[in-house]
């Protein structure tokens, strides 16, 4: 089965890891985020890796880059299409009032705006597709609120309500999305480029940063490795997509 992964934010961090998963499990995967990876991996034979360049969180750039047959045209050769909307932005981290107009523009491109773009293309893209899945990598934060964190909270909480509105289509038989499996993911905290900005950022912004700092300490993030594993393994089994949303920590 030819299985191609469309993976938002890959040059980093968990995107990284799902980047390498994906491959060794025998997926073509296409990247997008600003940076391509300093060291990309090479492709088994039969897959491929490619990356492109482009910023989230500037619609137009998407839109022509979602016209374009470069995603379009790998896509109809799959047998299986998947979209990871992994890409994120945690800024501004800062209380509301006091937040920077262009980071919270930014977030909210990134975060929401790419993701519904991305999501809407990907839909009508992979029509004839039998087997179509989308993971919305969201966060706890989407669940539980933080005080410096309401932009950031606020966006994947919309990840969340887009993914249950989004299934309940996905049930009707002549909607576009028709059989398509979604899930908004919570993938548990992990040691990346954005834990350091939490435990960088003052406590005025964010209150409860000595959690995270003692997560650090007491080496308690996760790995991205070890999300990436597990995240892959659940996209690929039988239960993905059964519920809306979900949290990586509680699936075996
Ligand atoms: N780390 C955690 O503890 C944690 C917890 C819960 C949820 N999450 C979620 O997990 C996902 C991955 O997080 P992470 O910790 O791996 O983050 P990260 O280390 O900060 O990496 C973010 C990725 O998103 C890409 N990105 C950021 N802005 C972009 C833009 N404007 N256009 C294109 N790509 C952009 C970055 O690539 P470029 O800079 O090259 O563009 C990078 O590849 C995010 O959605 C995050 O919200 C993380």
């Amino acid at each position: 089965m030819k299985t191609l992964v469309i993976l938002t934010g890959h040059s980093r961090g968990l995107g990284e890891a799902l980047a390498h998963e994906l491959l060794a499990c025998g997926c073509s995967v296409i990247g997008l985020s600003r940076k391509a990876m300093a060291r990309p991996p090479v492709a088994p034979q039969g897959l491929r890796f490619d990356q492109v360049c482009i910023d989230l969180s500037d619609p137009p750039a998407l839109e022509k880059l979602l016209e374009d047959d470069c995603l379009r045209w790998p896509l109809r050769q799959a047998d299986r299409a998947v979209l990871i909307h992994n890409a994120g932005l945690l800024s501004p981290v800062a209380l509301v009032g006091e937040q920077s107009q262009t980071e919270l523009i930014q977030s909210v491109g990134v975060n929401v705006t790419a993701a519904l773009l991305l999501a809407n293309w990907f839909v009508g893209a992979s029509q004839g597709c039998a087997d179509r899945r989308l993971v919305q990598v969201s966060s706890g934060a989407a669940r539980s609120a933080y005080a410096g964190w309401s932009v950031y909270c606020a966006t994947k909480a919309a990840l969340d309500h887009h993914a249950r509105a989004l299934a309940l289509e996905a049930a009707l038989p002549h909607a576009p999305s028709s059989g398509l499996r979604i899930c908004s993911l919570a993938p548990g905290i992990i040691d990346t480029d954005m834990q350091a900005q939490v435990r960088a950022t003052e406590l005025a912004a964010f209150p409860m940063r000595a959690k995270f700092d003692e997560l650090k300490a007491s080496g308690g993030l996760a790995s991205p490795q070890d999300v990436a594993k597990r995240l892959v393994a659940h996209l690929f089994s039988e239960g993905f997509g059964r519920e809306p949303v979900a949290d990586l920590r509680s699936i075996g």
